[in-house]
């Protein structure tokens, strides 16, 4: 038999599976860690933490499975954080996140040096807060003393990668999301860190997802109980092995993943560019194609907030029966009407991206009346993300791309309310697949092309993924939930200034 893994250094925590030649999963494992956010819009974490959770979970597989026939290790994490090494590779200061708002400035300054034309020219993408470049510059404005000690800028599956290998190295999809990268022909922007002042020795060296880019040092076996010499492989960011994963390896097929973010996927034969730069143009991890996506950054993450800011009394109840808290708060909504009689949330609570690139945009709960109760609030927030995920949707449908189906993964695919709202918002059947392990499955299948298991990436999700359920347009819904998805996108742009100026209140740049 042989064994691949896939590890994923995600948000919450890093996750490894393990699976056979024929995709079945033989093992996983999981280890939280903290979130911390020393300001109101940061968010950052300690590399040190994903060394510790991935060297755990590597060695809970290993305990678990036939540790000698593991024969690849592929790698996907959380994409655009920052991970600042000095000259003797030591970590300078924690990492700032994919999610952390605070380069708005850096942007600006992005924006005027190189121009937001001559930025989508080079790099395919405007420039966004939580990108990597706008945090580089950030440390050189306001950090000196630890920028004039950095040596290398690694993404954070790239650290577990130098942890485990020794090597400095990436893969095209992570790296198109540090606004450095020329998308179009996958390699480093000369140009772009030539215009940004930077040094092109902090950035590693872009490989193609099932491209073997080291082996598993002596140190890290080790450290694992694995083999050491066992290849680890490229891999891709979160999304694109997400992607992969969920079989999004052709034209036509689209995937919806609900998960802390809430990302629209499609893949691309060709580079395609939305001119407001509303979705993001990145390399696919499948060599030589690409994919476009739209990211909202509270998706799961804002019924996460609700459950924990106003669910006390079910998640007590959810103690008690051993039930998930999301199955009350989601049976609540379903006694309500599409629309929500008149309530809607707008999701903006860590800022947005898609389709609003705005760091002050804020979550809202517009209409309330007496008439309103928490099941009524719980239905509004699955509407509210769902309707953000249409604005993705549409956009790309505006690109021409076609929205034959949509698979849907992530936490958020596992209750039927939830799939069902987000096919009538999105007008297309919501699928589901025989796998929902997430980035780490697709990385492991990267993995397994790489260990020359099967010939290509789309030979193997051929093999291994099927649909399984399909949720479709329930069209009596659909016809009472559009005229609110109406309001929904009025509000955002009405409240916008307001926005702005209550983040001045509280004292953003
Ligand atoms: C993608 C993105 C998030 C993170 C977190 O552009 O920012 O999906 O990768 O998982």
């Amino acid at each position: 038999m042989s064994i691949v893994i896939g590890l994923d250094v995600g948000t919450s925590g890093t996750k490894a599976v393990a699976i056979d030649e024929g995709g079945r999963l033989l093992a996983s494992a999981l280890v939280e860690y903290p979130l911390h956010c020393p300001h109101p819009s940061w968010a950052e974490q300690n590399p040190a933490d994903w060394e510790q959770a991935a060297l755990e979970v590597l060695s809970r597989l290993a305990q678990s499975i036939d540790a000698r026939a593991v024969k690849a290790i592929g790698l996907t994490g959380q994409m655009h954080g920052s991970v600042f090494l000095d000259a003797d590779n030591k970590v300078i200061r924690p990492a700032l996140l994919w999610c952390d708002q605070r380069t708005a400035p850096q942007c600006e300054a992005i924006n005027a040096k190189v121009g937001e034309q001559k930025l989508i020219e080079l790099v395919s993408n405007p420039a966004l807060t939580g990108f990597t470049a706008p945090k580089i510059l950030w440390l050189r404005d306001n950090e000196p003393q630890h920028y004039e000690r950095l040596r290398k800028v690694l993404l954070p599956k790239d650290y577990i990668r130098y942890v485990l290998t020794g090597e400095f190295a990436t893969d095209v999809a992570d790296a198109s999301g540090t606004l450095l990268f020329d998308v179009k022909n996958r390699c480093w922007s000369q140009s772009m860190i030539t215009l940004l002042g930077l040094d092109p020795a902090i950035l590693p060296r872009a490989y193609e997802g099932p491209e073997v880019t080291g082996t598993l040092s002596a140190q890290a076996a080790a450290r694992t109980q694995l083999p050491a010499g066992i290849p680890v492989v490229a891999g891709g960011g979160d999304q694109a092995a997400g992607g992969i994963g969920c079989g999004v390896v052709r034209a036509g097929v689209v995937s919806a993943s609900l998960g802390t973010s809430g990302v629209v996927f499609a893949f691309s034969d060709t580079v395609q560019t939305d001119p407001e730069g509303r979705v993001h143009t990145f390399c696919h991890a499948v060599p030589g194609k690409w994919h476009v996506m739209g990211v909202m950054l509270a998706a799961g993450g804002a019924l996460r907030w609700f459950r924990d800011e106003l669910c006390g009394e079910e998640m007590e109840r959810a103690a008690g029966s051993g039930r998930d808290p999301y199955e009350y708060i989601t049976e609540s909504a379903a006694s309500i009407p599409p629309g929500s009689e008149g309530l809607v949330f707008l999701p903006y609570l860590t800022g947005e991206r898609t389709p609003h690139k705005d760091p002050h945009a804020k979550g809202a709960f517009i209409g309330l009346s007496l008439k309103h109760t928490k099941a009524h609030m719980a239905r509004a927030v699955l509407e509210g993300v769902s309707f953000g995920m249409r604005d993705g949707v549409e956009i790309m449908r505006g690109m021409g791309v076609a929205v034959s189906q949509v698979r849907i993964s992530g936490g958020g695919a596992r209750s039927s309310l939830w799939k069902q709202i987000m096919a009538d918002a999105c007008g297309a059947p919501m699928v589901t697949i025989n796998v929902d392990e997430g980035p780490a499955y697709g990385a492991a299948i990267l993995s397994s092309v790489a260990a020359g298991l099967y010939d290509s990436v789309e030979q193997a999700c051929d093999s291994i993924i099927d649909e399984t359920a399909r949720t479709p347009v329930d069209k009596e819904s659909a016809a009472k939930l559009d005229p609110w998805y109406g309001e929904f996108k009025a509000l955002y742009p009405a409240l916008a200034p307001r926005f702005r100026s209550m983040s001045a209140l509280l004292g953003a740049p």
